[in-house]
């Protein structure tokens, strides 16, 4: 193939310019300009026609007269990876795994492919960190021992592509998308020009051709997958690992999925054997005490789906002039109005104190229905009083001090009360019809109610 010859892009306005340049010419932002490919085939030919050629047919149709096809699902055997994904692997769906190094990613995509495989579709996988050696003493690890997976220990784009135009597999890995490079730019691999560029080519390819294409990708200290966001955009789905690389569990989460639900989680527990999937986790993010501590408050979050038994932890200490506030696994901007709402509508101060708050297990909690429970364990800390003996909470509260519902409050009740939680204070918009066996429900309509009655309650 012909050397192409690269061109700088704005990411921001899209201008073109010959020579790197630290601020763009057309629209003087700074640092916007990317290494692109120039197309040797002339400038009026689009080289990313075809990247959203999902819906072929260019020609105007009514919409109720457009036969809609639901997309072909294959499972992966991975139950809680087949949750997250929204049922299975889609043919031409692009998929973006990202997550800390050493969390699970190949072991988890390995251990799918090897269900695909099974289940008789072709799969390749393309190693760019590990040798074929390597991938296959992980497998035989995880006990995959007559495992049929394709591999391919390669980091060029061209040759990675001319071997799946021959192979034709149903299901392409490429792990990661930050050591593949294309011959056509000259930055390095793991840039985000090159990484940009690679997967806008693996998604057009999986676009022209039907094949799934899985695009493992690190997560770099900030927390950004490296080219920044942009791959988020050009794929259909995007899950990303969470907890942390010490504990046994791991989740999955949906950021973005095209062809399932959004925040959908996958639990899996790492064992020898790898990734094992766990089908009822509702009851793993609770640390057991064996009796009731201050600062801690059980919350029934809505993750996706299911719902989840959360610990929320706080400590709040006396600080220094300038008082911490730190969070883990909770938005700290979210504590800190949650703080203000406290000492103005519950006269519950904290201002010469450190705050720390943390969700047990290092789950992620984004839902604002964990409102409730952060104050409570906040208030519980403060006072040094544990909150009552198998106690739950859940609820969003306003800058104004009121109580909001959070949505599908019945199937949290329920929950709780099937692993032997016994009373609740949650927002009178969620108030039961009837009563749930087992239960005492308190449902409250301000801040300083829900305060009050914990006061009473021990
Ligand atoms: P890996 O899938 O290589 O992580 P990533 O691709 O995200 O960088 O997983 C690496 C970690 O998983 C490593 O620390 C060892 C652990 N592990 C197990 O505990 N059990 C296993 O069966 C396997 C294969 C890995
Ligand atoms: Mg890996």
């Amino acid at each position: 193939m012909a050397k192409e010859k690269t061109q700088y892009t704005c990411t921001d306005c899209g201008g073109i310019t010959p020579k790197w340049l630290g601020k763009c010419p057309s629209c003087n932002a700074w640092n916007t300009l990317l290494e692109t490919a120039v197309d040797s085939s002339g400038p009026t030919k689009n080289r990313y026609a075809g990247m959203a050629a999902l819906a072929p047919a260019s020609e105007v149709a009514i919409l109720s007269d457009i036969e809609a096809q639901d997309v072909a699902r294959t499972p992966t055997g991975q139950e809680e990876l087949d949750r997250v994904l929204g049922g299975g692997m889609v043919q031409g769906g692009v998929v973006l795994i990202g997550g800390d190094p050493g969390i699970g990613k190949s072991t988890l995509i390995l251990q799918a492919m090897d269900g695909l495989q099974r289940s008789g579709m072709s799969t390749l996988y393309v190693t760019g960190e590990e040798s074929a050696a390597q991938v296959a003493l992980r497998s035989r690890r995880l006990g995959l021992d007559h495992s049929q997976v394709q591999v391919l220990a390669e980091t060029q784009l061209e040759k990675i592509l001319a071997t799946v135009d021959k192979l034709q597999p149903a299901v392409v890995v490429m792990d990661s998308i930050q050591t593949v490079y294309s011959d056509q730019l000259t930055s390095a691999p793991g840039s985000v020009a090159q990484v940009r560029e690679c997967a806008s080519h693996l998604t057009r390819m999986a676009k022209s051709t039907g094949t799934a294409v899985v695009l493992v990708g690190h997560v770099t200290k900030e927390g950004a997958l490296a080219g920044p966001r942009v791959l988020e955009h050009m794929v259909d789905t995007v899950l990303y690992f969470e907890g942390d690389t010490h504990s046994t569990y791991r989740l999955v989460r949906a950021i973005k999925n095209r062809f399932g639900a959004v925040n959908e989680i996958g639990v899996f527990a790492m064992t020898e054997k790898g990734l094992k999937g766990v089908s009822n986790p509702s009851a793993i993010f609770l640390s057991q005490h064996a009796e009731p501590v201050p600062g801690s408050c059980v919350l029934v979050t809505l993750e996706g789906t299911r719902p989840l038994l959360v610990e929320i932890q706080a400590l709040v200490d006396s600080g220094g002039p300038s008082p911490r506030r730190l969070s883990v696994g909770l938005d700290r901007d979210r504590l800190a109005m949650l703080l203000a709402v406290l000492h103005r509508h519950a006269g519950v101060a904290c201002m010469d104190q450190d705050v720390f708050v943390n969700a047990v297990g290092g789950v992620r909690i984004s839902e604002p229905a964990a409102d409730l429970a952060v104050m409570l364990s906040i208030q519980s800390s403060l006072r040094g009083k544990p909150l009552p003996q198998g106690f739950i909470a859940f609820g969003e509260v306003g800058l104004a001090g009121e109580v909001r519902p959070a949505p599908r409050g019945q199937e949290r009740l329920k929950e709780a009360a099937k692993l032997g939680f016994t009373v609740a204070i949650i927002p009178k918009a969620n108030a039961p019809k009837k009563p749930i066996p087992g239960m005492t429900v308190h449902a409250v309509e301000r801040v300083d109610e829900a305060i009050g009655l914990v006061r009473e309650l021990g």
